[in-house]
């Protein structure tokens, strides 16, 4: 870890201005402006395991589950688990290009075929195993569907896009994500958000908006104050960036540190949050907000002392990402990681994504419209989103490609 240059005390605050506009002028993060549709060379998380059944049959009969279809930094995906393995492959017919997914047609238990000529695939290779409409056809054995490398661990399914042989899957996952102790809620939330992925990871690490989320259910139930809009310009942003390993930035909020923006003016009218430390023991806790390549974020705690919050900003496409949170807490036995995922059930999987993030959703969709068009040229950052620019330097510094369209 590496010590980075964000220790701005209050009379130093001017020249972080003004060096956040230089660096705006001279742009350090130009391979992240230019990475629509996400970085290439990283594995994605995909869906939650729960989402998808071993099964054969078609559509006429009921079993869409059987296959699930992503699509991940613009390629179309079809997933079929077969046994107690994920495995992924294409989802657009080598033939003439439907998607298979559009009517799954899956005889066997490792096969899925097109619903339009009877090209039939097998899902853990790729290969065209036959041809139902023309089955001496030369071309089966030699044709294949490309295939993705999958895993699926801490209840998520996650792909690899990009070419070669994939790195370790833990290098591109938050810290303590697949900890032996850590329980993993196997059923969080997932979303589409009509946004450019960059504006999901942006927002969640943004330090400021939490002024957005002042009014939150989800404050008001957990009666815990957050720094609603604290900048972040004391504090040390620590940079994670071994070479094997993920590649991240911490930044903790501590009691104390920052200037909690409980309450501002705008001459006599005052604007204040609803929900205020009492105690000041309320602030003592730190809480570690976390930022990872390829399009993840860590809050350690969040919402309550003993629950991590975990969420992830897919590229589907350049308009849109698909948004994915779930939670861990460490568990002693079986016992309280049912208890757990019993809490979670009932509390966190609709109070978070409906108590809380539907703000993010909402202001992320809200910018969109600027940022598809010159926002990324047009935009004046302030002192505090020094956050935003750390972000997109480490980002620029260490992905591994950028993702294009016709690539595959
Ligand atoms: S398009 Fe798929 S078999 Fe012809
Ligand atoms: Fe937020």
């Amino acid at each position: 870890m590496t010590q980075q240059d964000a220790q701005a005390s209050e009379p130093e605050r001017g020249e972080l201005e003004e060096s956040i506009g230089r660096e705006q002028r001279s742009k350090p993060w130009k391979a992240y402006l230019e990475a629509e549709l996400g970085f290439r060379n990283h594995w994605y998380p995909a869906f939650f395991g729960a989402e998808l059944k071993a099964g054969v049959g078609d559509d006429r009969q009921g079993i869409l589950a059987a296959v699930r279809s992503e699509t991940i930094c613009g390629e179309q995906i079809l997933f079929r688990r077969v046994g107690d393995q994920v495995f992924a492959i294409q989802d657009r017919c080598v033939h003439r290009g439907v998607k298979l997914s559009a009517r799954p047609e899956c005889f066997t238990a490792e096969t899925v075929t097109c619903w339009l000529h009877g090209f039939t695939y097998d899902v853990r290779t790729g290969e065209v195993v036959t041809i139902l409409t023309d089955p001496e056809s030369p071309l089966i054995g030699k044709l294949r569907a490309r295939s993705y490398p999958v895993a699926e661990r801490a209840g998520i399914v996650w792909v690899y896009i990009g070419d070669g042989d994939p790195p370790p899957l833990a290098w591109d996952v938050q810290p303590g994500l697949f900890d032996d102790d850590l329980a993993v809620y196997p059923h969080g939330f997932s979303g589409v958000v009509k946004s450019n992925w960059r504006l999901g990871v942006e927002n969640g690490w943004d330090g400021t908006h939490l002024y957005l989320h002042r009014h939150s259910k989800l404050l008001a139930t957990i009666r815990r104050p957050i720094p609603l809009g604290e900048p972040p310009s004391r504090e040390g942003f620590q940079w994670q960036e071994d070479a094997a390993g993920p590649k991240g930035i911490y930044l903790a909020r501590r009691r104390g540190m920052g200037r909690p923006f409980w309450e501002s003016n705008i001459g006599a009218v005052t604007i204040s949050a609803p929900l205020k430390p009492t105690d000041p023991d309320t602030l003592s806790a730190p809480m570690i907000i976390s930022v990872w390549l390829p399009a993840g974020l860590k809050v350690d705690p969040f919402p309550t002392p003993d629950i991590i919050h975990f969420e992830w900003y897919v590229p589907i496409d350049e308009r849109s990402h698909k948004y994915i949170i779930t939670w861990g807490r460490r568990v002693m036995d079986e016992t309280q990681r049912q208890q757990f995922f019993g809490e979670a059930d009932e509390i966190w999987s609709d109070l978070v994504p409906h108590g809380f993030n539907h703000d993010d959703v909402f202001a992320r969709e809200a910018m969109e419209p600027f940022y598809a068009g010159d926002g990324w040229q047009k935009e004046h950052l302030m002192g505090a989103d020094i956050m935003l620019t750390q972000w997109r330097k480490l980002a620029t510094r260490h992905h591994r490609g950028i993702q294009r369209r016709g690539l595959v």
